[in-house]
């Protein structure tokens, strides 16, 4: 949520900020800013929308300076225009900023009082007129310190200064922040992301912590001014997988990309010879570990509550699924025979971050299940298993979620034969059934089905709703969630079994309806709801496996048959046509598929 780049440099670091910002615009793409420092004023350049206007508009002038900062919003304090967008500068200070201040409103009151002219309705702004009043009567450290003390809230900031011209400060609590080290200039960014063109040595900031950048050396302090000794990571991945090569979009990329990672994410847990799940330096003993507790958000909590119905069918521990943001304002009773395990692809997602935090802080045995392993949630649990997925960067999660059910499912599968709750025979045929999960989701992508078909009636609904039973349930939810978020179409997921209990009175005639119903347990249920909403007039998308004759149903309007696989492995399949219809409906209907409308990938705000 927000995107923030800093150069210091013995060359013009325009371009290069530019280019950053490109990549960055997934965490927002409300406006976009650049501040440089030239002849010893700050040149500002804003717009309200998305970067490729401000490269437009900066390539009308030419924006000099070898010092700079940049910014995407996703805008939290004020409409998304060109003077709330970022940088926000006085003549002196320019700051790009992402987080939210909670007191702005009493700090900004105080300031007017004492003389100082506020040009936005962001919170942001606050932060410059700050420094400006504490630079008046003490140091640069000083000044940094007794600013971030009067803040409430989150934040990772960049601040550039006219009087200071080689140097960038960078300052977080809450949001996270990087910095790269490079040939003679250096970078902050608020992920590795953005920085991965320019460099592979990074550094991240802790809470609390700030740090001063000139181009040939960075000093970094505590949140007491106490300078600090940080270790430089070397980032190895290419950056090819952030381009989207042939595809139109990174979504399409991403969708096809599931059969290779989930093949990548079984080799790194599965050892094929033994048949054995490795989760390597695993700390807790058999015995430690009574109940099971699965915390994220958003398309995270959906692969949660899979999670759910895998452990309770396979294990006997109790288990329970919180939503993050729930969870962290919850007067919560911590077990400590419990295992917290946060699920999150970015690792930066805030509520998440904070629950894990509150977890850390109670003593309690925290797992994390992450996409970006260099990430806060990564880096601040007591044990990380990685999604092994590559970047993803559209804002719709997909093949992270086949991941983080992926990784779910193989720490179930092990906890449950490691508690002895399966027997080593039925702990062997789960991981052969493994093995034969990529070439089923492959195969489920690549089957000729009518949803591009489909995706007219679904294009011009009011509304839709998606209905299972079982482990197809928080599926329903998920691909309600995707048709929402890239379509913008009304959708809910719901138990099927629950319709009659009040949704029903939603149906009518020529409503879309999808119905997930494998030949699992649930199915005859599930056909008998789906009956139900056939009698009041829904068009139903059923999307079942290739055995359905158990039970012949007629009055069905659309099937998509997916290939046949073990009851417990279903969710994977039966999302795909999920994640395709939503695509080709927001494709249908002309949206934005990568950055739909009021979102951003990255969460970073509460
Ligand atoms: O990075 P996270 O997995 O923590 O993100 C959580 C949600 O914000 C995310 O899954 C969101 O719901 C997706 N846009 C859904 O497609």
């Amino acid at each position: 949520m927000c995107g923030i780049i800093g150069i210091t440099s013995n060359k013009p670091v325009s371009s290069s900020i530019l280019n950053s910002l490109k990549k960055l615009e997934y965490r927002g793409y409300d406006s976009a800013g650049i501040a440089t420092i030239n002849d010893g004023l700050i040149n500002e350049v804003k717009c309200q929308g998305r970067v490729d206007v401000l490269e437009k508009n900066i390539s009308q002038i030419n924006l000099l300076g070898n010092v700079g900062i940049g910014h995407v919003r996703w805008a939290t304090h004020g409409i998304p225009s060109t003077i709330n967008a970022h940088p926000h500068s006085t003549e002196r200070i320019s700051v790009v900023h992402n987080g939210i201040i909670e007191n702005s409103v009493d700090l900004k009151k105080l300031l007017i009082n004492k003389g100082h002219k506020f040009k936005s309705q962001t919170d942001t702004e606050v932060i410059v007129h700050l420094l400006v009043e504490y630079l008046k009567n003490n140091k640069l450290n000083e000044s940094i310190i007794k600013t971030l003390n009067d803040l409430d809230g989150s934040f990772a900031l960049g601040i550039i200064f006219k009087d200071m011209p080689e140097l960038i400060i960078g300052a977080r609590r809450g949001s996270p922040l990087a910095v790269g080290y490079g040939p003679n200039e250096n970078y902050l960014g608020s992920d590795s992301y953005a920085l991965k063109s320019m460099t592979n040595k990074i550094t991240y900031l802790n809470d609390g912590e700030f740090c001063i950048i000139k181009k040939k050396d960075i000093d970094f302090f505590d949140s007491k001014g106490k300078k600090v000794n940080k270790k430089i990571l070397h980032l190895s991945s290419s950056d090819q997988n952030y381009e989207k090569g042939e595809y139109k979009h990174f979504m399409a990329k991403e969708i096809d990309e599931q059969p290779i990672t989930i093949k990548n994410c079984i080799n790194e847990y599965i050892d094929k010879i033994n048949n054995e799940i490795n989760l390597h330096n695993f700390p807790w003993k058999k015995d430690e570990i009574k109940s099971i507790k699965l915390i994220g958000c958003g398309t995270a909590f959906h692969s949660c509550l899979v999670g759910k119905y895998w452990f309770e069918q396979l294990t006997n521990l109790d288990v329970q699924v919180d939503i993050a943001s729930e969870f962290r304002y919850r007067k919560n009773k911590f077990n400590e025979d419990c295992l917290y395990i946060f699920i999150s692809q970015s690792g930066e997602t805030a509520d998440t971050y904070a629950a894990l935090n509150l977890c850390n802080k109670n003593n309690m045995k925290t797992c994390s299940i992450v996409n970006v392993v260099e990430s806060s949630i990564a880096r601040d649990s007591k044990f990380v298993l990685p999604i092994h997925c590559g970047p993803e960067i559209g804002v719709a999660s997909t093949k992270a979620f086949l991941g983080q059910m992926l990784v779910i499912y193989l720490l179930c599968v092990k906890i449950s034969f490691f508690k002895g709750d399966i027997n080593k025979h039925k702990y062997i045929e789960k991981i052969k059934n493994l093995k034969l999960l990529s070439d089923l989701v492959n195969k489920t992508i690549s089957a000729e089905n009518k949803i591009q078909l489909i995706c007219n009636t679904f294009a011009d609904a009011k509304g839709s709703m998606f209905l299972g039973r079982g482990y197809s349930y928080p599926i329903a939810l998920e691909g309600a969630l995707k048709l929402k978020e890239l379509a913008y179409i009304h959708a809910e997921g719901y138990p099927a079994g629950e319709m009659k209990h009040g949704p029903l009175a939603l149906i009518e005639d020529g409503m879309p309806v999808v119905v997930i119903a494998p030949k699992d347990e649930h199915y005859k249920k599930t056909i008998s709801n789906m009956q139900e909403v056939i009698a009041r007039g829904a068009k139903v998308l059923l999307i079942t496996n290739k055995e359905d004759n158990q039970v012949v149903s007629e009055n069905i309007w659309q099937k998509i048959e997916i290939e046949n696989i073990e009851n417990d492995l279903y969710p994977f399949l039966v999302t795909i046509p999920l994640q395709k219809l939503a695509y080709y409906t927001a494709l249908k209907k002309g949206y934005d598929i990568d950055k739909p409308r009021n979102l951003a990938k990255s969460v970073t705000v509460e």
